[in-house]
C-alpha cells in the first residue's frame, strides 16, 4: 500500500508527460544509432561480398587514376591487357635466404635498439660526417614497400639558414598547436616528456632529415602511378632509418609537426605528391641532455602466443 502511493506521488508519475516524452527521445535516438550501424555493416558487407575483402577500419582502396574504370564481374581474374603493371620485373632468381646476420644475433639488435632515446638536446659542434647520414638513409630504401613503389623522398638540410627557416615555421605552428590546436588532454599528456613550441633542436641538431611520403607516383609517360599503403611503407623505412642512425651511434628524434607540412614543403620546393609524414633532427647528444626516465613494455605484455 505505502509503495504504491509512493510509485503514485513520485515526481516522475505527476509529470508523466514530462517522463514519457524523455523516453521518447530516448528511444528514437537509440533507434537511429541502430538503424545507422546496421547500414554500415549493411554496406561493408556488399563491398566485402564484391571484393572478398572485411574492411576492419580504413583499408586502402585503388583509385581510379587514369580514369580505366574498374569494373568486372566478380570473380573475373582475366588480364586485361588496358592494365599494365608499373613495375617491371625481368625475371625472378635464387634466393638463399638470411646469409648476413649479426654476431650477437638478435640479442645484440636489442641491445642496439633499446639504447636509442628520443633526444631533444644536440650539440651545435659535433659534426657527423655526411657520409653517415647517406650510408643511414641507403639502409632505410632497403625496406618493403606496397608493391615496392619505395614511396618515400628524404630531405637532408644542413644549411643554417634552412634550418633557421624551418625553426621558425615549425614553432610559429607549434605555438598555436599547444595553445589552440591541441586538445587539452594532449598537452596534459605531453607534460612529463616537457616538450613545447621552443625547438632549439632544429637548429642545434647538425641535420634534420624531413621524410616525405609520396601519396602517388608517376609513369614514365606522366601518368599518375598507385603508392598503395605508401604511409605504413615509409613509415617501416623510417624504423629501419632510426636503427641505422643508433648503429652509426647518432641521436635522433621522431617528430610530427603539426600543421607545417604545406609550409616546409614549399619551402623545399618539393612537389604535390610528397606529403611530410616526419622531421627527425639528427646529431650527438648535447654533454647536459636529459631524458625522461621511461618504462617500456613488458614482452609479456605485448606477445601473445596461440
Ligand atoms: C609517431 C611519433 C610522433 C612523435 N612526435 C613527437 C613530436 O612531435 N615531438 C617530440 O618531441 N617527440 C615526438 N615523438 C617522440 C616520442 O615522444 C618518444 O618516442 C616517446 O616519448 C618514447 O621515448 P623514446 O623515443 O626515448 O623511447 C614522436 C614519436 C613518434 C613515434
Amino acid at each position: 500500500m505505502e509503495l504504491s502511493s509512493l510509485f503514485l506521488n513520485s515526481w516522475l508519475v505527476k509529470n508523466w508527460k514530462i517522463t514519457l516524452a524523455a523516453l521518447l527521445v530516448i528511444a528514437s535516438v537509440n533507434f537511429v544509432r541502430y538503424i545507422t550501424k546496421l547500414q554500415r555493416y549493411t554496406k561493408i558487407f556488399k563491398f566485402s561480398k564484391h571484393r572478398k575483402t572485411l574492411l576492419d577500419g580504413e583499408e586502402y582502396v585503388c583509385a581510379d587514376f587514369n580514369s580505366k574504370g574498374n569494373k568486372r564481374a566478380h570473380n573475373d581474374t582475366t588480364p586485361n591487357i588496358s592494365y599494365v603493371p608499373a613495375l617491371k620485373v625481368d625475371k625472378h632468381v635464387i634466393f638463399n635466404g638470411a646469409t648476413v646476420t649479426l654476431p650477437g644475433g638478435p640479442k645484440q639488435f636489442y641491445e642496439l635498439a633499446n639504447n636509442r632515446r628520443s633526444v631533444r638536446s644536440y650539440s651545435a659542434k659535433r659534426i657527423p660526417p655526411f657520409e653517415l647520414i647517406e650510408e643511414c638513409i641507403r639502409a632505410a630504401s632497403t625496406a618493403p614497400s606496397g608493391a615496392h613503389t619505395e614511396p618515400w623522398t628524404f630531405c637532408v638540410i644542413s644549411d643554417p639558414n634552412i634550418k633557421q627557416h624551418v625553426r621558425e615555421i615549425i614553432e610559429t605552428e607549434e605555438e598555436m598547436n599547444y595553445a589552440q590546436r591541441m586538445h587539452r588532454q594532449w598537452t596534459a599528456d605531453l607534460t612529463p616528456l616537457r616538450t613545447n613550441h621552443i625547438k632549439p633542436y632544429l637548429t642545434d641538431a647538425p641535420y634534420l632529415i624531413l621524410v616525405f611520403k609520396q601519396i602517388y607516383g608517376f609513369l614514365p609517360n606522366g601518368e599518375r602511378k598507385q603508392h598503395y599503403y605508401n604511409e605504413i611503407s615509409v613509415a617501416i623505412a623510417t624504423g629501419i632509418l632510426l636503427c641505422a642512425l643508433q648503429a652509426a651511434g647518432l641521436n635522433s628524434l621522431v617528430t610530427t609537426p603539426l600543421n607545417c607540412g604545406l609550409a616546409l614543403r614549399r619551402l623545399l620546393a618539393r612537389p604535390e605528391n610528397e606529403k611530410l609524414l616526419l622531421l627527425l633532427p639528427v646529431g650527438y647528444a648535447a654533454d647536459d641532455c636529459v631524458v625522461p626516465d621511461l618504462k617500456r613494455k613488458a614482452l609479456e605484455e605485448i606477445m601473445h602466443i596461440y
